[in-house]
């Protein structure tokens, strides 16, 4: 259910004050190119596509990579300055590594880890039992019940580098999430979330994301908040964020307790935020700042 932008406003106008958001960019010439080409390594991007019909707030869906500077964005275009390839490497040897009292590796039930193309671009999707399972949980799922390993967490390094290494297969190709069926309750609930506010901010994604995207926050570039670039690879913390630590971060700091990732309600959040960038190239992984 959406709020109506009209009472949110003059809420939301208040904390986004507080956190120096300034003018449109328009307003003072655009600064960022919503018609610029992604190519990676010889690879074209769908950057920019019409918004899904079950998202009314949006016309245009645009990737995070548009409102990224100059440096940023060319050291995505190329694996060998892309920071985050150097996980992807650690992922490809993971997988190859046997662990667990079974003795096996990934590859000695899924074969090369070519085989998980396609995987990242349904992902998060509702699982045999029903369950909506992000890529973490099938991971999680074949160590524990196939393998006799133990579970990674959700923020461990060879978790994140392992995600990083299956979206890596399936890059280029259309995100492209189930949201009817049995997804619908689970996207549903995302969407709600979406349009939360929360904290003493009193802000919801939506606010900054779908309101603001293209003007500066504290000196920050505002994006949609798409997620088809994920995991990333973030340069001030100098490692791979996944998709619900960026999330648990943006609620963080509306400065309300966040929802813990791997927690129902990310993962609700993660397929409608998905769904968002239904169109958009999986770009995995992508380079932030
Ligand atoms: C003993 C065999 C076996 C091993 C070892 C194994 N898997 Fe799996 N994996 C499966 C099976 C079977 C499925 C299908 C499960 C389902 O659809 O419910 C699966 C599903 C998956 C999926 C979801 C794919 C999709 O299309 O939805 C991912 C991701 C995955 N495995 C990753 C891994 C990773 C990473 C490892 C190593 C850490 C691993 N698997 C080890 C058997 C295995
Ligand atoms: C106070 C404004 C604000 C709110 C509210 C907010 N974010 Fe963000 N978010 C940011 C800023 C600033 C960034 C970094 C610049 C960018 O990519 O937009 C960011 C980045 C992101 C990114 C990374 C995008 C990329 O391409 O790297 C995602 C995903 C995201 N936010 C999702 C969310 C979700 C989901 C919510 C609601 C739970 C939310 N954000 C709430 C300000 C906000």
């Amino acid at each position: 259910m959406k709020l109506r932008k009209t009472t949110v406003a003059a809420l939301a106008l208040a904390g986004l004050a507080g956190l120096g958001l300034a003018g449109p960019a328009s307003a003072a010439g655009q600064d960022w190119n919503p018609d610029a080409k992604l190519v990676i390594d010889g690879m074209a991007m769908t950057t920019k596509a019409p918004a899904p019909a079950n998202i009314p707030g949006l016309k245009t869906i645009y990737s995070g990579w548009l409102f990224r500077d100059p440096t940023t964005q060319t050291m995505e275009e190329d694996d060998f300055s892309n920071p985050g390839m150097t996980a992807v490497d650690e992922g490809d040897k993971l997988w190859n590594t046997v662990d667990g009292t079974a003795g096996k590796s990934c590859a000695s039930c899924h074969n090369g880890i070519e085989s998980m193309k396609g995987v990242r671009a349904t992902m998060p999707k509702v699982n045999k039992a029903g369950q909506l399972w992000s890529m973490e949980d099938y991971i999680n799922d074949c160590r524990t019940n196939r393998m006799g390993a133990k579970a990674w967490g959700w923020k461990d390094n060879k978790m994140v580098v392992m995600t990083a290494a299956i979206s890596v297969q399936s890059r280029g190709m259309p995100v492209n999430v189930k949201t009817d069926g049995a997804a619908k309750p689970f996207w549903e609930e995302g969407e709600k979330l979406y349009y939360t506010r929360f904290g003493s901010l009193q802000l919801s994604c939506a606010n900054c994301h779908e309101d603001h995207f293209g003007d500066h926050i504290r000196g920050d570039h505002l994006s949609q908040g798409q997620i088809n670039g994920f995991p990333t690879y973030r340069l001030s913390a100098a490692r791979l964020v996944s998709t619900q630590e960026r999330f648990y971060g943006c609620i963080r700091d509306t400065r309300a307790e966040s929802f813990q990732p791997g927690s129902p309600e990310l993962h609700a959040l993660e397929l409608y935020v998905a769904s968002r960038g239904n169109g958009l190239s999986v770009e995995g992984v992508a380079v932030r700042p």
